[in-house]
């Protein structure tokens, strides 16, 4: 099988396309840098050993994106490209919505002019909002966004169906990530953020490598066992694999159908920091500070409609998690191109 990955160069695709290529297909990757580099796709190569097709186009330009799918013939599309972080879209919706919409339309276009009729979108647990109650299921109805970005999936979700509702030949997985966290176990490719992390992970790692002084932990006074918030941490290379029985389940079927990627267990921030304190082999420094707003308490997932149906769980658990994110961090001090 033939998979064009958009925003293949980042964090979750570029771990796609190496489990994509050790399980045997063929992978074209799409990224306009904007969030990337280069760089990780020379490493996914220096991985499998393979050399990628490699395009630097934006997603969203149709006269682009027709001319690739002319050329490569792809057998199913994995749509990453998209803009994610949650602070800059309350700052910036309309580039959030212009982006992340306007890709998936354009896609969709082309698709059809190309004859592609398989698709494989990186939704989010996001979607589930405020009001459903852990552990989420495929079925519970979607909730309440509390931002633009989730506003985008959740969006963007529909448009999807919508589509495939209107033609019998679409197939669409719509994949629901919890929280990716881990890097390849090569410690060659990782996570990469720019500027100051929002997200918690990543923010651990430069405080275990020296980068930043301390962890600030957004709030210990929720209803959990130690105060601070639960949520579903899933090893990169985990979900990567999951992408892979995904998209083999697209090219064998139609219509819509939507996963949870999750590993249904529960982590709260401090699991984290102790773990990952563990694996660097010294305390990672933190101090409790106020709740962030727009958290939710708990999140995670049911877990076994992608076991029943696609043959997949999660594997590894957060100790690999935080021993494969030291390993990529302490390796690659500055992430990539430094
Ligand atoms: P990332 O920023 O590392 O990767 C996204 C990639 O898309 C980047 O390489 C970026 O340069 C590229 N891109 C953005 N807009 C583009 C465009 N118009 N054309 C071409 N390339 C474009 O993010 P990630 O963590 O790998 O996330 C991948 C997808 O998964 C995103 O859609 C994100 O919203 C979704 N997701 C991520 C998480 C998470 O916590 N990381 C959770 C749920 C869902
Ligand atoms: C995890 C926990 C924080 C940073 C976000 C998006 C979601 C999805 C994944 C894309 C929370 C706490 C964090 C810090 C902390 N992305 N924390 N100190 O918020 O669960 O999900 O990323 O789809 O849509 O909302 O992930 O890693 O930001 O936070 O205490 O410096 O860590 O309060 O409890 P989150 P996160």
């Amino acid at each position: 099988m033939k998979t064009l990955l958009t925003g293949g160069a980042g964090y979750i695709g570029s771990h796609t396309a190496v489990a994509m290529i050790e399980a045997g297909h063929d992978v074209v990757v799409v990224d306009n840098y904007y969030n990337s580099s280069p760089e990780a796709i020379r490493r996914v190569e220096e991985i499998t050993g393979k050399k990628i097709a490699l395009y630097e186009a934006d997603a969203a330009d149709a006269e682009v994106m027709r001319k690739i799918l002319h050329d490569e013939k792809p057998d199913c599309i994995i749509h990453f490209a998209g803009l994610k972080a949650v602070g800059e879209s309350v700052a910036k919706p309309v580039e959030y919505y212009r982006n992340n919409i306007d890709t998936t339309l354009t896609l969709l276009e082309c698709m059809r002019e190309e004859g592609v009729t398989n698709f494989v979108f990186s939704s989010s647990a996001t979607v589930y909002g405020e009001d459903n109650v852990p552990p989420f299921t495929e079925e519970m109805p979607k909730g309440v966004c509390t931002n633009p970005y989730g506003w985008t999936k959740w969006m963007q979700e529909q448009i999807l169906r919508d589509a495939t509702v209107a033609n019998d030949e679409l197939s669409v997985v719509l994949l629901r990530y919890f929280n990716p966290v881990g890097a390849h176990e090569s410690g060659k490719i990782g996570e990469d953020p720019q500027g100051i992390p929002n997200n918690l992970m990543p923010y651990i790692s430069q405080v275990a490598v020296g980068r930043r002084d301390h962890l600030t932990v957004f709030g210990d006074d929720y209803d959990t066992p130690d105060g601070t918030c639960r949520r579903d941490y899933i090893h990169v290379m985990d979900l990567a694999e999951g992408h892979v029985k995904a998209a083999e389940y697209a090219v064998s079927h139609k219509g819509t159908e939507v996963f949870n990627l999750g590993t249904g267990n529960p982590y709260s921030v401090l699991d984290m920091v102790n773990a990952f304190s563990k694996a660097c082999g010294h305390q990672v420094k933190y101090e409790i500070g106020p709740r962030r707003a727009g958290d939710v308490q708990d999140s995670w997932a049911n877990a076994d409609k992608a076991k029943a149906v696609l043959g997949w769980e999660a594997q590894r658990g957060i100790d690999e998690i935080c021993r494969d994110a030291w390993n990529w961090q302490s390796h690659n001090p500055q992430g990539y191109d430094k």
